[in-house]
């Protein structure tokens, strides 16, 4: 007799628990989908200023978009690492970089006119600012890093997601994408030589932006 209910016990909680993964499991997708539709947001309006930017100018500020969304295993590998509980509404409330659009723009100062026209916009708003172009990381790494917020407008609500934007000219683009490269495609340690060498490559690229800025001044564009 006991050892029916136990079963049947055993048997509720296995449905339970499925149905508990299942839900866990649509939820995800859920959160995933309005990460997706931040992510167009914030492309879009990236898109609408070049337009205006080459309307006005005759020159696009932006060279490439692209849009990142964190895969579930580096999802979980960011929550351990940095001790948060796992479940979907911690991964909302902990995790910035879900949703990431990288923007490579022609000239520096690109990267502080787009910064600022999307900050000025009212339904962006801004968490967290990292410019690392004014104050790059020891290792020579340069680029814009903001934060924001942009509301989604689903069929009977509004939802604000977090995305993460940078912004970068081509030649930070060029140096961060090789280093990235180096660093992870090896898992072995840079060298004190090979951090110098790319120290070394940082600064020419910081170099060629400022030569290239200059020229961008000369030919009035
Ligand atoms: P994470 O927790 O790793 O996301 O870093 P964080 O929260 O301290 O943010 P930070 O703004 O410093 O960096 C976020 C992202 O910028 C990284 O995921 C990379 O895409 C890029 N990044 C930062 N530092 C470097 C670097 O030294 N080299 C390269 N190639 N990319 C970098
Ligand atoms: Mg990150």
């Amino acid at each position: 007799m006991y050892e029916l209910r136990q079963k049947e016990i055993d048997q509720a909680l296995q449905i339970l628990q499925k149905s508990g993964v299942e839900e866990t499991t649509r939820e995800f997708q859920r959160l995933m989908a309005y990460y997706r539709c931040a992510m167009m947001e914030i492309e879009t309006k990236f898109k609408v200023l070049n337009e205006e930017f080459s309307l006005q100018y005759d020159r696009n500020p932006i060279n490439s978009i692209k849009t990142r969304l964190k895969k579930l295993p580096s999802i979980i590998e960011k929550m351990e690492r940095k001790n948060f509980p796992m479940s979907v509404s911690a991964v909302e409330e902990h995790l910035n970089d879900v949703a990431g659009i990288r923007v490579v723009c022609s000239f520096t100062e690109d990267v502080y006119t787009l910064a600022d026209a999307l900050l000025k916009q009212d339904d962006i708003i801004l968490l967290q600012k990292k410019d690392y172009i004014a104050n790059p990381k020891e290792n020579g790494y340069r680029s814009l890093h903001l934060i924001v917020s942009v509301p989604i407008f689903l069929e009977n609500e509004k939802r604000l997601m977090k995305v993460e934007i940078q912004l970068r000219t081509i030649a930070m683009d060029c140096w961060a994408s090789l280093e990235h490269q180096l660093r992870y495609k090896k898992e072995i340690d840079f060298t004190k030589e090979m951090e110098q060498e790319l120290s070394e490559c940082a600064r020419m690229s910081t170099e060629l932006d400022a030569r290239m800025d200059r020229l961008r001044k000369e030919a009035d564009i």
